[in-house]
């Protein structure tokens, strides 16, 4: 299974956050993963312009930049673990620019049985509104979210424990092809949503109109 860790802390090796997020992957752990870090910071991801090309010609960016390395890499992946200090109670401007760039997953649906865990530090305690805020992302994409596991960032060594639970869930969430009855309620709501909308816009974007008639959804 391969398994994608992005990091969205711009202190990288130094990041709280991250060295929470190692643990989860420590978690997933076993021969059988094949394990992969991003760090944002590395990369240069530029503002979605709200062209629409890539609803147009999939993944088509005018913006030649490293989003697409990312976007593959997401692609590829079983799991993706999204670690995101908290920054005013969001995920870090970094990161979102990161999901702007692949709006094309919200509307294709892209990351349709993947699954998703989340990392949050915080330095106050506030870590539930990101964590749900990933979540939801995950829904929106139509990933199933396996859990997150968060943390002031002076108690992270608290939480290490809880997560390496969290990978071994995800990793076996992956295994077992787990269906949460649940999330797919909601997954399936938001195709009935996007369903419309692509219908409405199947003159403009016409290759995301192509792909649900491929998977045989319209
Ligand atoms: C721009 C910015 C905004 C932040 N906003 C919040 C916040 O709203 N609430 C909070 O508890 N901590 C906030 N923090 C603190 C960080 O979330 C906290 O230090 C976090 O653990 C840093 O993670 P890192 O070590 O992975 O970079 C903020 C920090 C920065 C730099």
């Amino acid at each position: 299974m391969k398994i994608l860790l992005i990091s969205s802390s711009p202190r990288k090796e130094k990041s709280q956050t991250f060295l929470l997020a190692k643990e989860v992957l420590k978690g997933c752990g076993g021969k059988n993963a094949e394990c992969k870090i991003v760090h944002l910071r590395d990369l240069k991801i530029d503002f979605c312009r709200h062209c629409e090309s890539c609803h147009r010609k999939i993944l088509l960016c005018p913006v030649k930049d490293d989003a697409h390395v990312v976007i593959q890499k997401m692609l590829e992946a079983d799991g993706i673990i999204l670690a995101s200090p908290n920054y005013i109670n969001q995920v870090t401007g970094s990161m979102k620019t990161l999901f702007d760039r692949a709006s094309h997953f919200i509307h294709c649906r892209r990351l349709l049985d993947k699954y998703i865990a989340a990392v949050v530090t915080s330095g106050g305690g506030q870590d539930l509104e990101v964590l749900e805020y990933i979540k939801y992302y995950a829904h929106t994409c139509a990933a199933q979210y396996s859990g997150g596991v968060s943390s002031c960032a002076y108690k992270v060594s608290d939480k290490l424990e809880e997560a390496r639970r969290l990978g071994k869930r995800l990793a076996a969430n992956i295994e077992e092809k787990k269906v949460f009855t649940e999330q797919m309620k909601i997954i399936e709501a938001g195709k009935e949503h996007f369903k419309k909308i692509i219908q409405l816009r199947k003159n403009d974007w016409k290759e995301e109109y192509n792909y649900w008639r491929q998977k045989g959804w319209l």
